[in-house]
Parts: C-alpha cells; structure tokens; sequence
C-alpha cells in the first residue's frame, strides 16, 4: 500500500564511523546539528557503535557529554543509538546489570529509539537489553543481522523477526552491513516480515556493492516504514545511500517523504568542508566494491587482511584468505560478518592460511566461539572442527551471560577514586584501560591535547562497518 516514506540520518554514527574510521568530533557535529534538527528527519542515529570507544580512545571526548550536547541541539528529533545486544557498545558480553544500567543511562541522557541487535541473531543476547529499554519508555527496535548463506532463507528472517515482535520489538531493522542485499531479495524480505510481524520495518543498508539504493527501492515498493541514509558529503561507498537522492527518488509518489531538499543542501555544504579535515583517516574508495558479492566479506574485512598479509610478507596469499573464510563461515554455523564474528571468522581464515594447515592454530576468540560462549550459532557448528579446536571441552548451551557475575559493584571498588557520575563507571567496564587513562587525564585537569586530530594509526584502526 502506499504510504509516506520517512528517512533517518545516519551522518554523525554510522556515515562517519565507515568512511573516517569514526574520528568525527563533537565540535563538527554541533557545527550542523541544529540544521539537521529542521530537516524533517523521522530520527537520526547519533551514538553507539564505535562512536562510544572512539571518543574517549581517540578524541580524549567522553561520549556521554557528546550525547548531551547532541540532545541539546536538536530537541525535535528523534535520537537513535545502535546497541551491540549483550556486548552493549563493547566487544564482549556484559553482566545483566551493567546492560540494565547502560541502557538507563542511554536513554536518561537522551536517546529514544535503541537498535539492538546480536552478529549471531541469538534472541537471548537481545533478550536483557529489549526488556530493559522497555523499562526505560524508550522504543525497542529488534534488528537482525543480514546475510546470505544455505541455512538465511526468508522464512528463517521472517521467523526471527516475530520472535522478536514477541520478545516487545516495536519496529524491525533489517541490517545489511555488508551491503549485500539483492533489490528483488529485499523486496520479498520485507513483505515477509511486515506480513509475519505486522511492525514498521527499517532499512539499514551498506552501499559498498552498489545496489543499496536498488534494494531501498524495492524495500518501498514492499511496505518499508524507513530508509537510513546519510548526507551526500558522507554518504555512498561503505556508508549508506544518499538522503538527497532518496528523497528525490521518491518526490512526487505516493511514497514521498515531505522532506524539502533546500534545508540540506547547506548541512551538505559544511559537511563537505567538515570532512576534508579528517583526510588522514578517510580511506573511502569511490568506486563500488565488486568482491563484496563474490566473497560477501565487508570491505573492513579485506583492508585488514590486505595490511596484516602485509606485515608478513604474504600478500601473494590473499585470494587463498579470501577464500577460506567463506569455509571458516560454514565451519562455525555460518554466523553473519559483523562485530565480533568478523573479527573472529576473519583471523581464524589467516592462520588456517598462513599456517599451512586449518585450526593447527585456533584464535582465543575461535576457542571461545566453539564453546557457544558467543551464542548459539545459526546452524550447528563442524563436528569434526569443533573437537580439533576445544577437544572434549565442554559446550555451553545457556544464555552466555546467564553464567557472568553481577559487575558493577565490583568495578566500582576498582575504579572508585576517578569515578565522578554512574557513566563514568560504565565507561570502564566497557573499555578498562582506555577509560582509566581517560578518567585521570579529565581528573588532573589536562586540557584536550592536539595529537587528538591524527591520533592513532590512519589505516590500522577497526574499520568494521556496523
Ligand atoms: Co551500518
């Protein structure tokens, strides 16, 4: 049926966070938000994602403030964050009280709608998170991870989808972070959720192999609620279509969105500005990437193997990577590639590679994963690799968080002396060695520091686009 198509900006989280290694500061951000908050957006994600860890590892920001600043800027739109489910915006599981304490805190600061979602679509590791924003009157967004593999059928989303309806997901995300959703593929999906679920479903598409705003298309045609796009000084590439083209696309529909492109096109001039900045960290290649279709590996994904093959003098060695991770893949259950299962699919593949036998070596992570502790995997894991990696170890086959200690007090009694506010404390459980330096750098009163516009290493830093 046709219907008002709405648009949320995703330019001050994911757009950044995939083309400028998520380095944008707060400063920058402010420099548009009011412009953005006139636009008509439906929401914009702000938060969450890398952004969290960025700010205080690189910017010496504490990303709570910038949330604040954020809120204050833009009191008419909607505020959306992504949550990594059970690992919140970290890279491990989290005891239930810090997911309840940091989802309190998120929306107490200011967010409305929380994305959550789990690389291996396990509803357990959504579970805690869903309920807890729930509680806190925010709008439970339940997301899956999108893929393709023998066992990802339609039905099987669709299925995953209404668990989630059931679990309180008030809308759905289908998140595409690879870009690897077929235009006609996206059509039947969304149908087959909003038929299955009955809820708002909203895109989050990659345009890495060129087909995003194909496949955006078609998701309209099907019923989709709403698109995410970023502005066109950051849009494209590895990050979301543009909203200007979308917009445009759709004026004069049924589906149009209202939204007038004249209150853009100065944010896009700025940003255009803005981002000239954060060259050193702007690695973005203009052209479509055509391996994401043939190895559906995310372009983050084979940068990294290209500078670690590198430092082993093993660059001639690439194709044959590239090619066991899809085997590394159907080894593990064919888990989605997003943070963490990436990382873990994509190391594991180089040693299998580079040490001339597969899992002769297996990662701490590739252990772990074996063992369930990330989760039950979306088909059962090889037997036979499973035994070569962890042997007789037992598996487990609980909620993983189900066997974590309650956190909080304790890291309280660690930290105590640099914590000023509760999300001081939630910045340390999440990242103990960034935060401290953090925290006492803010209690000794040092000032921001410089080195903060190249800190880190332009091209080894995480680039994984979620
Ligand atoms: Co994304």
């Amino acid at each position: 049926m046709p219907h008002q198509v709405k648009i949320c900006d995703t330019t001050f989280r994911d757009a950044h966070q995939s083309l400028l290694a998520t380095r944008m500061k707060t400063e920058d951000i402010l420099a548009v938000a009011p412009a953005m908050d006139e636009v008509g957006f439906y929401s914009m994600e702000v938060w969450g994602g890398a952004t969290f860890d960025s700010c205080m590892r690189f910017l010496n920001e504490d990303p709570w403030e910038r949330l604040r600043l954020i809120r204050k800027a833009m009191p008419k739109t909607k505020l959306q964050m992504l949550l990594r489910g059970q690992n919140l915006v970290g890279y491990r599981h989290y005891a239930d009280d810090v997911v309840d304490e940091f989802v309190k805190r998120a929306v107490g600061n200011g967010i409305d709608i929380i994305r959550i979602f789990d690389a291996l679509n396990d509803p357990r590791n959504l579970e805690r998170a869903m309920i807890a924003t729930k509680r806190e009157g925010a709008h439970v967004q339940g997301c899956i991870s999108y893929t393709n593999s023998p066992v990802h059928s339609i039905a099987h989303f669709a299925e995953l989808t209404a668990t989630l309806r059931d679990m309180g997901a008030d809308s759905i995300c289908i998140k595409d972070m690879a870009g690897i959703i077929y235009p006609y593929g996206a059509y039947e999906l969304v149908r087959a959720i909003k038929e299955k679920t009955g809820l708002p479903v909203q895109m989050h598409c990659h345009y890495t192999s060129g087909m995003a705003s194909m496949a955006y298309m078609k998701a309209v045609e099907a019923g989709a609620d709403i698109l995410d796009c970023a502005n066109s000084a950051l849009a494209l590439s590895s990050s979301q279509p543009c909203e200007e083209t979308m917009i445009a696309s759709l004026t004069g529909t049924s589906f149009d969105t209202g939204i007038d492109l004249a209150k853009i096109s100065p944010i896009a001039e700025e940003l255009k500005t803005i981002r000239k900045k954060y060259a050193a960290f702007d690695n973005a290649d203009p052209r479509v990437d055509p391996n994401v279709l043939q190895y559906q590996i995310p372009g983050g994904m084979i940068s990294n193997f290209i500078s670690q093959l590198e430092q082993s003098n093993a660059m001639h060695r690439l194709n044959e990577v590239l090619a066991e991770v899809p085997r590394v893949r159907k080894d593990m259950g064919y888990p989605p590639l997003v943070t963490p299962s990436s990382q873990i699919v994509g190391s594991q593949a180089l040693l299998n590679v580079l040490q001339g036998e597969r899992y002769k070596m297996a990662t701490k992570e590739t252990q772990n994963y074996f063992k369930g502790e990330y989760g039950a995997p979306p088909s059962p894991v090889d037997i036979e690799m499973k035994q070569k990696v962890i042997g007789s170890t037992e598996t487990i086959t609980c909620r993983p968080a189900d066997l974590l200690p309650p956190m909080l007090a304790e890291a309280q009694k660690e930290i105590g002396a640099w914590i000023e506010t509760p999300e001081d404390l939630l910045m340390y459980i999440m990242f103990p060695q960034v935060a401290k330096t953090f925290l006492e750098n803010r209690m000794a009163g040092k000032t921001r520091v410089e080195y903060n516009m190249v800190g880190g290493e332009p091209g080894k830093v995480n680039y994984c686009p979620i």
